[in-house]
């Protein structure tokens, strides 16, 4: 990877280790139910990391189609190899900054999980999701709580993005509507998360 590549990548949003992921979040098909994803819809799992969400989106949406997008390759491979499911799956990799450019059609749905709070110009990144959604399309960005980092621990350890990093629904709602997007709701994903959604308007 080149330098400028790397220096694409946001701060703070590795990839966590599957031991501790799978113990926090036991249940992805139920997040994914949560979050208001449909069978039929065109999906986008925007920083897919390794497919954990993907493969949930994938079963959710039957018929429907799956896009990834992440900059890392091996990530890519990974989700690629998880995720099944009759609809259509595509992998791009590619920086979330120039969306647009990445995607061949609007989609119905994105979903964006545990990677905004690490991003630089976050209203610069909802208007490039701006670009891609339908009429009537929803953004769905999971977040950690804005509770300090030695509150959520899991398996024993503190974890999730430095105390600092975290947002609060009101803080997302903010950057997200200077985009022009509309706030639709927000979902409690317990123990540490929310969803906040977000509409493009019709
Ligand atoms: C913390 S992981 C979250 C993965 C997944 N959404 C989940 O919740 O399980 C963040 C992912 O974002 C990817 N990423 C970071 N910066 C990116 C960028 N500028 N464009 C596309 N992907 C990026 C990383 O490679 C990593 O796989």
């Amino acid at each position: 990877m080149d330098p400028e590549e790397q220096q694409a990548f946001f701060p703070a949003t590795v990839m966590p280790d599957a031991d501790w992921w799978q113990a926090l979040w036991p249940d992805p098909e139920g997040v994914i139910t949560a979050l208001g994803v449909a069978p039929g819809m065109t999906v986008l799992d925007l920083c897919c990391g390794d497919g954990y969400f993907t493969a949930a989106l994938a079963g959710q949406v039957g018929n429907g189609a799956v896009y990834g997008v992440d900059l890392d390759a091996e990530m890519l491979a990974a989700a690629a190899s998880t995720c099944t499911g009759p609809g259509r799956s595509t992998w791009i990799r590619g920086d979330a900054m120039d969306l647009h450019r990445l995607l061949p059609e609007a989609v119905d749905y994105c979903l964006m999980a545990n990677t905004f709070h690490g991003v630089p110009e976050q209203t610069a990144l909802a208007r490039e999701i701006a670009r891609v959604l339908k009429p009537g399309g929803l953004f769905a960005i999971v977040n950690w709580h804005a509770r300090p980092r030695e509150e959520t621990p899991v398996l024993g350890q503190a974890r999730g993005p430095r105390t600092e990093l975290r947002m609060t629904p009101e803080q997302v709602r903010a950057v997200v509507e200077a985009a022009g997007l509309l706030p639709d709701r927000v979902v409690e994903l317990p123990p540490y998360h929310y969803g906040a959604l977000f509409r493009f308007p019709e």
